[in-house]
């Protein structure tokens, strides 16, 4: 029977059996302003098929439907499970009961203990880093990727077609029609893959940048590489993401960028951040100026991706600084950002108490913590040529 939903090929034996979550526009705080997919893969056997992921639960139709355009769900032979998150977790249960009632699961030793607390005891099987199993006469290899995104993050190698099931890493939140990377666009790619990078994987650099560095060592021929978000990489692009994942997640790499990030009460704050931003562009530094009226937490996340100074202005409201910039710090400190110098800037009334609370809240964020600027009530002319200095002073050396 025909199926509204189908599965695509990709290599010899292997299909591509996810969903496409056009309308999500919040991940757990990042706004994914191009939806995303949630992809699985049906790998086949010698006898039927094994099945890689699954899909966010409500989505399970979808999944299904790809799936039947393939095979009968009777021919599942096994479950691999490169993540217990609930976006390729949540229809796990689904399948289970559509699957035959033998059919084994698969996971890393953490992965086996996040599935069975999300899911009422389930049972599934650990798979050690580095070994290998034949699964109906499939041969895949299993590496840990802690921390890519959670402590059970596994990636799955099948030998015989040459393709790597990454999970999450090297993914993005894109829907779309296509499913290759070379079929997009090639700056739609650099821009999702950069916000991806840096609001789901920047806290856990450290473990990737290692992960990079070790990469080679797998002695893996990866010729398909495929994350479970977004479009599949092949040929010249694996290496590509691979180089970006490096650049992303090494402290000493290259940065020439100052972000400067406000909200205001009166506009004087964001005067301030005008004049801030243009004498720091002066210096040839580059310079991104976002202001909270406009702008999410997760874009202020992707353009710190690439900076090494931060600026943040909030005026004084009571006694601490405007909840926006509560919000957006919260959330960059939980991402671990860290600039080489930083300062804090808004005006006040009575107190500068919101320069004072923001200048605590980014000092862990910052090698060089700098004297904060304020300035009472509406800034003067001459006032605004002394934050132009602020900004000139702030980049000057570096
Ligand atoms: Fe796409 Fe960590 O889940």
């Amino acid at each position: 029977m025909s199926q509204p939903f189908e599965a695509l090929k990709i290599t010899e034996n292997i299909y591509w059996v996810g969903a496409i979550d056009w309308n999500l526009r919040n991940f757990h705080g990042y706004e994914t302003r191009r939806g995303t997919t949630y992809n699985a893969f049906l790998v086949k056997s010698d006898t039927g098929y094994i099945l890689i992921d699954t899909v966010k639960r409500g989505f399970e139709a979808e999944l299904i439907s790809r799936i039947q355009s393939v095979c009968s769900l009777s021919e599942i032979k096994a479950i691999i499970s490169n993540h217990a998150e609930m976006d390729h977790s949540g229809s796990l249960t689904k399948v289970l009961k559509r699957v035959p009632a033998d059919t084994p699961v698969y996971a890393s030793a953490m992965g086996v203990k996040a599935l069975a607390a999300h899911f009422d005891g389930l049972k599934a099987t650990a798979v050690a880093n580095g070994s290998t199993l034949t699964i109906d006469g499939r041969t895949f290899r299993f590496v840990e990727a802690r921390m890519m995104h959670w402590p059970d993050s596994m990636w799955t190698y099948d030998e015989a077609d040459h393709v790597l099931f990454s999970n999450d890493a090297f993914g993005m939140h894109l829907a779309g029609l296509e499913r290759w990377y070379d079929d997009c666009d090639s700056a739609i790619l650099a821009e999702e893959s950069a916000r991806y990078f840096a609001n789901i994987l920047m806290p856990y650099a450290p473990m990737v940048a290692k992960a990079c560095a070790g990469f080679p060592s797998l002695g893996l021929d990866v010729r398909v590489l495929c994350p479970d978000h977004g479009p599949l990489w092949r040929g010249e692009g694996i290496a590509q993401i691979i180089s970006k994942y490096a650049q992303w997640s090494d402290p000493s790499a290259p940065r020439k960028k100052a972000v400067v990030v406000f909200d205001s009460m009166w506009h004087s704050t964001e005067r301030m951040a005008f004049a801030i931003a243009e004498g720091i562009q002066s210096t040839g530094y580059k310079c991104q100026l976002l202001s909270l009226e406009c702008n999410q937490r997760s874009d202020v996340a992707y353009e710190m991706l690439d900076a090494d100074v931060v600026l943040v202005g909030s005026p004084t409201l009571n006694s601490g600084m405007l909840p926006r910039i509560a919000d957006m710090l919260c959330y960059i400190s939980g991402l671990k950002f860290r600039f080489k110098t930083g300062a804090a800037f808004g005006s006040y009334g009575w107190a500068p108490l919101g320069q004072k609370a923001v200048s605590e809240q980014i000092k862990p964020l910052c090698a060089n913590l700098l004297d904060s600027l304020s300035i009472n009530y509406v800034p003067t002319m001459d006032d605004l040529a002394r934050c132009r200095q602020f900004g000139r002073d702030i980049v000057s050396g570096l």
